[in-house]
């Protein structure tokens, strides 16, 4: 995929320190935003490096970036995927890949987020791979999110936050759940690929998804996470603290980079 012309305009200092670097070119639609924030993330990318790739629409771009990197360029990484999506993407461009279970430790993961705050926490898991995508960020020495301007809020929880769950145990975590959560718990189920009948939606692990309507109020996003993960049956809970170092955000005026404050990268 040919890269979109992207030039370097400025940079300034904003405020709590974060340092954005703003990077502007044409772009359309929604997709065209993704693919930027994709694409302009690969700076982070060096040869020899062992990479966490992540789950989704925009993180999509860019692995194909990486791809096409290796394949045009000799880049030379490891992948780690974090979802079976994942996993045969990377396959059909040729990037060699890693299990999880052999990678102790990895360089840097790109991925994707359904929210994220100015405190650089996320909402994950709108994809169902919430627990391989922390998993993989947890090994890695930095993770840079990659989405576009409509993910950013200012309290988490207008989107429904994904928890994963025991199937054995889905029915008393949906109970549990409820007494913390303000709307409704909603069990994932996706449509038969011809269309017809939903069924139960399982993950990549033979996990379920429950779907928690906790609207935009997360202010304690750490500790939300830490009273969810303690239910007997959950697998682990969408929210991620203190993991994300930059979210690369594309907007109709460009790519900003926000750096984390008490981040690992500058
Ligand atoms: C998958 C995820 C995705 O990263 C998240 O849903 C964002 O996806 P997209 O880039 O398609 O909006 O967490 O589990």
């Amino acid at each position: 995929m040919p890269m979109n012309p992207t030039v370097l305009l400025s940079f300034s200092i904003m405020g709590n320190n974060h340092l954005q670097t703003c990077l502007r070119s044409p772009m359309s639609d929604v997709e065209a935003l993704k693919r930027e924030a994709g694409i302009a993330a690969c700076r982070y990318v060096k040869s020899g490096m062992n990479i966490g790739l992540g789950t989704g629409s925009t993180v999509k771009h860019t692995i194909v970036e990486i791809g096409r990197r290796v394949s045009q360029e000799g880049l030379e990484i490891i992948g780690v995927p974090t979802s079976e999506s994942t996993r045969e993407l990377a396959q059909s461009l040729g990037i060699p890949l890693m299990e999880i279970s052999d990678a102790k430790s990895l360089d840097l993961t790109i991925d994707g987020a359904d929210e994220f705050d100015s405190h650089f926490s996320l909402i994950k898991g709108g994809g169902g791979a919430l627990t391989r995508e922390k998993i993989v960020a947890n090994i890695s020495k930095s993770m840079i999110v990659v989405a576009d301007e409509s993910k950013k809020v200012d309290v988490l929880g207008k989107f429904n936050l994904p928890v994963e769950v025991s199937p054995e145990k889905f029915q008393s975590v949906i109970e549990e759940l409820s007494t913390i959560c303000p709307g409704k718990v909603i069990l994932r189920r996706k449509m038969t690929d011809s269309g017809g009948e939903d069924r139960i939606y399982v993950t990549d692990n033979d996990g379920y998804i429950l779907d928690c309507e906790f609207g935009p109020t997360i202010t304690d996003p750490a500790e939300m996470e830490q009273m969810i993960s303690v239910i007997d049956g959950v697998v682990e809970v969408g929210l991620f603290v203190g993991i994300c170092d930059a979210v690369f955000v594309a907007s109709h005026s460009g790519v900003d980079i926000m750096f984390n404050p008490e981040g690992r990268l500058h």
